[in-house]
C-alpha cells in the first residue's frame, strides 16, 4: 500500500427531505447565491419549487441560471462566471446530476481568476480558490457531490476535459434517493455503470497489500449488481434507490482508491466519445470498459481472477486462470447487457469514421502515456476503440 493523503470534507446529508434543508445549509456560505440546474427536470418534479421555498424561509437571496445540458459545455460554465461577477454571488447550489455539479465546480474556479477558466482543465494552471459549492443530487452516477473532479466540454473543437483538484469538492450534498424515483431506466443504468467503472478503475492495480480496499470496493460492485436490477424493475424503491445513491457517493469519493493509484485510461478514452457523439458518459463506458479488460487482462491474470471469483463468483479454473480472468469480464459485460446498456459502438450507431480522430485526441501524460495499470500509447487507445466496434 503507497502512502496517502484524504481530505473528504463535504458534509453529506442523507435521507428523505434531505433536499428542504438547502436553504440552510447554503446560508452558511452566502446570502446571495447561484442556483444552478439543468434542462428542467426539477421543474417537472416539483423539486425547483421546494428548494426556492427552502432558500426563502431561510432569507437567501437567488439568482438562478437553467439550461446545463449533459456533457456540460464551456460556454454556460462562462456565462455563469459572469453572473457570479455581477451580481456578487458569494455560493453556488447545484440541483441535478453530475452535469449541473461538474458547471457549479467550473463556474467557482473561474470566479476568482483573472485568466480562462478553460486554462484548468488543459493544464494550463492550477485552480487555488473557489466560491464554496454544495449540490442537491436527482441521478446517482458520477459521484461529483463527493468528489474532486470536474469535467467539462469546450465547443472550440468539442474537447472534454477533466481537472482534479481538492479546491472543487463540495462543502455538503444533499442525497435524498427519492429524486432519483424519476429517472428513466436508461439514465439510472447509466449510473450504475458509471459508480461500478468508478470502482473499478481503481480496482485494476499492481499495487499489493490492498486487501482492504480491495473488498470495500468488491462490497461496493456487489451492491450495485444487486440494486441496480431492483431499481430498474421498481423505480421507486427505496431501498434500491438508497443503495445506488450511496454507492455512487462511496465510489468517486476516492475512499476506494487510498494506497493505490487508479488506472482511468477506459474515462479518457470515453471522454473522447462523448465529446464527439454526445453519447451519455456512462453508456460509453459500458462499451468502452469491457474493451479495455479485454485488451488489458493478460498483464495481471491473477488480479481479474480475482475480480472474477470474489464478484461474480466463478468458479476458479486452476489450470488455466486466463479463463477464469475472461469469465469475469463476459459476466460484466453481460451485466451491462441485461440493463440495457450498449456494449459496443455500432450499438451507439458509431462506426470506425473517427476512431483514429479518437485516439489521437485521447489526452495523455507527456510522455505520450494514457492510463496506469497498463500505459496505453495512441495506437493502443485505436486497438482498444476498434475492439469495442
Ligand atoms: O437536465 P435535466 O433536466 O436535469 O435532466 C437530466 C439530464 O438530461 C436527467 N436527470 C437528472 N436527474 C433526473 C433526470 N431526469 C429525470 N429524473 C431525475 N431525477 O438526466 C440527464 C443526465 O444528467 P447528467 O447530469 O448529465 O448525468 P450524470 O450525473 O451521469 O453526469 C454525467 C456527467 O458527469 C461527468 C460525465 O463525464 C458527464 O459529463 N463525470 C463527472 C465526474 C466528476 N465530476 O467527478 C466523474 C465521472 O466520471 C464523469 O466523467
Ligand atoms: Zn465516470
Amino acid at each position: 500500500m503507497q502512502n496517502f493523503e484524504y481530505l473528504s470534507p463535504t458534509k453529506i446529508i442523507f435521507g428523505q427531505g434531505s433536499e428542504l434543508r438547502a436553504g440552510a445549509e447554503s446560508a452558511r456560505f452566502g446570502k446571495k447565491i447561484l442556483l444552478l440546474y439543468g434542462q428542467g427536470n426539477i421543474k417537472v418534479s416539483g423539486l425547483y419549487d421546494k428548494i426556492v421555498d427552502s432558500l426563502l424561509n431561510e432569507g437567501v437571496e437567488f439568482v438562478e441560471l437553467g439550461g446545463v445540458q449533459p456533457n456540460p459545455r464551456l460556454s454556460l460554465v462562462e456565462k455563469g462566471i459572469k453572473i457570479c461577477r455581477e451580481q456578487e454571488i458569494g455560493f453556488i447550489l447545484a440541483v441535478g446530476g453530475g452535469s449541473v455539479v461538474d458547471t457549479a465546480k467550473a463556474i467557482g474556479i473561474g470566479v476568482p481568476y483573472q485568466g480562462k477558466v478553460w486554462d484548468f482543465y488543459s493544464d494550463k494552471a492550477l485552480p487555488n480558490e473557489s466560491l464554496p459549492t454544495g449540490a442537491v443530487i436527482t441521478l446517482a452516477a458520477a459521484g461529483s457531490e463527493t468528489s474532486k473532479s470536474s469535467v467539462i466540454t469546450n465547443e472550440d473543437g468539442w474537447f472534454k476535459r477533466g481537472l482534479n483538484s481538492d479546491i472543487t469538492r463540495p462543502k455538503f450534498a444533499l442525497l435524498n434517493p427519492e429524486l432519483t424515483f424519476t429517472l428513466p431506466s436508461y439514465q439510472t443504468a447509466c449510473g450504475s455503470v458509471d459508480i461500478m467503472v468508478h470502482v473499478l478503475e481503481r480496482y485494476f492495480t499492481d499495487e499489493k497489500n490492498v486487501d482492504l480496499t480491495d473488498r470495500l470496493c468488491e462490497a461496493t460492485l456487489c451492491s450495485v449488481l444487486k440494486y441496480a436490477p431492483l431499481a430498474l424493475r421498481c423505480p421507486d424503491d427505496f431501498p434500491a434507490r438508497a443503495e445506488i445513491m450511496w454507492a455512487a457517493a462511496i465510489a468517486h469519493s476516492d475512499f476506494l482508491g487510498l494506497g493505490r493509484l487508479g488506472d482511468w485510461a477506459s474515462h479518457k478514452i470515453e471522454h473522447e466519445l462523448s465529446a464527439i457523439y454526445d453519447v451519455a458518459h456512462g453508456a460509453g463506458l459500458a462499451v468502452i470498459f469491457p474493451a479495455w479488460m479485454k485488451y488489458v487482462c493478460r498483464h495481471n491474470i491473477p488480479r481479474f481472477a480475482q475480480f472474477a471469483q470474489r464478484v461474480f463468483r466463478v468458479e476458479p479454473d486452476l489450470e488455466f486462470p486466463e479463463n477464469t480472468a475472461l469469465e469475469g469480464i463476459k459476466y460484466l459485460e453481460g451485466f451491462f447487457r441485461e440493463m440495457g446498456m450498449p456494449t459496443r459502438l455500432k450499438d451507439l450507431n458509431i462506426g470506425d469514421e473517427r476512431l483514429g480522430e479518437m485516439a489521437d485526441k485521447c489526452r495523455r501524460t507527456p510522455a505520450g502515456i494514457t492510463g496506469n495499470f497498463v500505459e496505453l500509447k495512441r495506437n493502443d487507445v485505436l486497438n482498444i476503440l476498434q475492439l469495442a466496434l
